[in-house]
């Protein structure tokens, strides 16, 4: 990373004022919610953590790895904040419920399940269909299964927003294999969870974010991040930062009558065709 790419990115974080009371007295789980090591490079989940942190929730921050967990709640701890690492692979049932049990022992209450756990591959002509099966069980089985283990928590506290994270890849072709169908998969299961637990005032939607610059996603080089920067419509790379502040939306009651809804996050690139988009690169 040079220093530019480092100004880029602090100034893009920097231009909106993280602290607030949006989400005071609310507590939050996200999946996914690991980091590190750069503070000023941060991925989806660790930046939508730190956000609803910094906005006055305590956050539980569910991840695979205790590692990343920590360095997350670490961070927000060292901003003021209140954070919990919560250790579960979102494939195991036991070990998520035992994680969103932690959170509510803990803090009282759950108010919100942010779902941003995700892995690519599957291709559908790899050797066996192992990959495949990973793929769909992380992003759709574990996205289901973080979401059996709220619901119950959410309706104890009266109500409550989930929000779930696809990606284009799942409207669009991309020649993503498993990752596409199984994030197709989680706009499905958002409005059919809408759906079911509305009644009892729970929220469901999901984000559909475009091609970020994210420490995992952070491939190709200079070259690809051009690439990226001119495929959308602002003309603007997309960063953790725009997939945490729409999280806070949907988490927040701002969006009070929202549900059922996906949401892109992609400077308008999944509105546009390749040919619409070959003359404004
Ligand atoms: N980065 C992008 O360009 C992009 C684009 C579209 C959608 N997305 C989606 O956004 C989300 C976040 O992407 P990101 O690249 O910012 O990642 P991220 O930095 O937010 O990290 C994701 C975290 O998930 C954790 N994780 C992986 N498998 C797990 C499991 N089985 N159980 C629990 N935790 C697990 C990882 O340890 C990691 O800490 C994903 O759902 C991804 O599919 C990303």
């Amino acid at each position: 990373m040079n220093d530019s790419d480092a100004d880029r990115r602090r100034s893009r974080a920097a231009a909106l004022p993280l602290r607030g009371d949006r989400l005071r007295g609310r507590t939050a789980l996200v999946a996914g919610g690991g980091g590190g090591p750069d503070p000023d490079f941060l991925g989806t989940g660790a930046a939508t953590a730190l956000l609803f942190a910094a906005q006055g929730a305590t956050v539980g921050v569910m991840d695979v790895s205790a590692e990343r967990a920590e360095w997350t709640c670490a961070l927000i701890g060292r901003q003021g904040g209140r954070a919990l690492p919560l250790v579960a692979d979102v494939t195991s049932e036991e070990e998520v419920e035992r994680a969103a049990r932690s959170l509510v022992a803990e803090a009282g209450r759950l108010d919100v399940l942010v779902n941003n756990t995700g892995i690519t591959g599957g291709a559908v002509d790899a050797p066996d269909t192992r990959e495949w099966d990973r793929v769909v069980e992380v992003n759709l089985r574990g996205t289901m299964l973080t979401c059996r283990a709220a619901l119950p928590h959410l309706r104890a506290s009266g109500g409550g927003s989930i929000v779930n994270v696809s990606s284009a890849a799942a409207v669009r072709a991309f020649g993503s294999g498993a990752y596409g169908a199984s994030k197709a998969g989680v706009i499905a299961l958002t409005a059919d969870l809408a759906y079911a637990w509305g009644r009892f005032g729970i929220r469901v939607n999901c984000l559909v974010p475009g091609h970020l610059h994210t420490p995992i996603g952070d491939r190709g080089g200079d070259e690809a991040r051009e690439t990226r920067r001119k495929a959308n419509l602002l003309q603007v790379e997309g960063c953790a930062w725009d997939i945490a502040w729409a999280a806070l939306f949907l988490a927040g009651d701002e969006s009070g009558w929202i549900t059922a809804a996906t949401l892109p996050v992609d400077a308008g690139s999944t509105a546009a065709t390749v040919l619409g988009m070959l003359p404004l690169m």
